[in-house]
């Protein structure tokens, strides 16, 4: 398997471009699946979890199209499954965010259960909860959800309360409301930027939706949608990724096409930790001077709180702060395995249930390391930029998934990073 390099030590310096959302882009591609018009997208970032919902979405008939490297035309004019098989959705969980457009728009769709994840025991519950309250009839059997529209075959509008807040299960109902008979209430929404942009999307193609961004949604259903233009959002975890990297290895670095506003807890905390970060024409400049950050306290929330896609990276940074932090992470029940590893290469961190007490070191050295998942990966390549001697980080194909050209966005700001084939990383070991 390929190995990402570092080798620590090299302030950042320059611009680096900001891509498109993937947990934006993921909902917005199943989105088309609603219509038989063609949904264009813009600023669709490439990786590998984009590869997978391709391949997904292919498979059940969508024809899909990439004019160019950022830009995706998904034309679901005819259909020719309504499965979602356990092959496909095993390799991410986003997969079932299929489960609400098919079922809205055919009456039937039969989705493999995701599984088990690296991060926590992540079910689905609320997904299918919500589409019962929409009238389907819903049965597990074999590993798969079978589920089903009631006579006639349309969802009927309804009021869905949310016992705590989903991401993905609001994404579903928004998506299963939008073709369902009547109005749809959804209480205790999640608020989190992608799912405004997916309103957005659903609004221009024909969905009267309010509230979004709130955690009251009311959305209109239409018998049938049209085709639409959007662009992406920018990537609020990769602007908070690169603007740790930042804070970790020191420097000056403008983020372009970062959009501040989407991360102001990130930000109110890297300021109160010292970290400099302006709004800019071009997006967000942080710098970092030659003092070393201060330990700064913080608990990851559902948005507007700090997300936890960035909680690891922030551990990665607190490692090597003067003082102490306790982090605490209140979304998922296992989102610590970077400990063990940041431990490796000297850092100070004890875990207690769902907090990490951080004690800040002078310096971390490079090791050898490996992580389970895309955030675990990444706080070990911030970690890295910060060590001395060469860190080598296995199992890249997470970050793959999710950080579009990272190698070279860090690269081109100073960093002494480069990626390794796997027959030479072997050869080397
Ligand atoms: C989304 O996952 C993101 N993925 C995750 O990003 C992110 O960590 C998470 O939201 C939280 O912000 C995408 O957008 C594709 P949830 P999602 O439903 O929608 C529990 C990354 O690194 N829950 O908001 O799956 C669940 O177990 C990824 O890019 C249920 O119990 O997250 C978790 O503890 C990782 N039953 C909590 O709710 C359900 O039916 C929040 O999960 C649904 C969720």
């Amino acid at each position: 398997m390929d190995q990402i390099r570092v080798r620590g030590g090299q302030r950042l310096r320059g611009t680096l471009p900001i891509s498109g959302a993937k947990n934006a882009a993921l909902p917005l591609m199943a989105a088309a699946l609603l219509s038989d018009r063609p949904v264009r997208l813009d600023h669709v970032p490439d990786l590998a979890d984009i590869a997978s919902m391709t391949n997904l979405l292919r498979q059940h008939g969508v024809r899909i199209e990439r004019d160019d490297t950022s830009s995706m035309t998904l034309d679901a004019g005819e259909i020719v499954s309504t499965t979602a098989p356990y092959d496909l959705v095993r390799k991410m969980r986003a997969s079932v965010l299929v489960l609400g457009p098919l079922l809205a728009r055919f009456g039937k769709a039969t989705v493999s259960l995701p599984g088990g994840c690296a991060i926590g025991n992540r079910p689905v519950d609320l997904h299918l909860k919500g589409l019962a309250d929409l009238g389907a009839q819903v049965e597990i059997g074999g590993g798969y959800v079978h589920a089903r529209a009631p006579e006639g075959g349309r969802l009927r509008g309804g009021r869905v309360s949310f016992p705590f807040v989903s991401v993905g299960a609001t994404e579903n109902l928004m998506m299963a409301a939008a073709l369902a008979m009547g109005e749809t209430t959804l209480i205790n929404a999640a608020r989190e930027p992608e799912i405004v942009d997916l309103a957005r999307l659903l609004a221009a193609m024909g969905v009267v939706i309010e509230g979004a961004g709130t955690d009251t949604v009311h959305i209109q259903g239409r018998e049938r949608l049209g085709g639409a233009e959007h662009r992406v959002l920018p990537d609020r975890i990769e602007t908070g990724t690169y603007a740790m990297a930042v804070a970790i290895a020191g420097g000056d670095v403008v983020l372009q096409g970062a959009d501040g506003g989407l991360i102001e807890a990130v930000i109110d905390t890297l300021v109160r930790a010292g970290v400099g970060v302006e709004t800019v024409d071009e997006g967000l400049r942080v710098t970092r001077g030659v003092d070393p950050v201060i330990g700064v306290d913080m608990m990851t929330e559902p948005y507007p709180g700090f997300p936890t896609d960035l909680q690891a990276q922030y551990m990665a940074l607190m490692t090597v702060a003067s003082g102490a932090s306790m982090i605490t992470e209140t979304i998922f029940e296992n989102r610590f395995m970077h400990v063990p590893e940041l431990g490796r290469m000297g850092a100070n961190i004890t875990v207690h249930q769902a907090s990490a007490l951080v004690r800040g070191v002078p310096g971390l050295t490079g090791a050898p390391v490996m992580a389970t998942d895309l955030r675990a990966s990444v706080s070990l390549v911030l970690a890295g930029l910060a060590a001395g001697g060469e860190t080598a980080i296995s199992r890249v194909y997470h970050l793959d998934r999710g950080y579009e050209r990272l190698v070279e966005k860090l690269a081109a700001c100073g960093a002494d990073i480069d990626r390794v084939a796997a027959a030479r990383a072997a050869a080397e070991e």
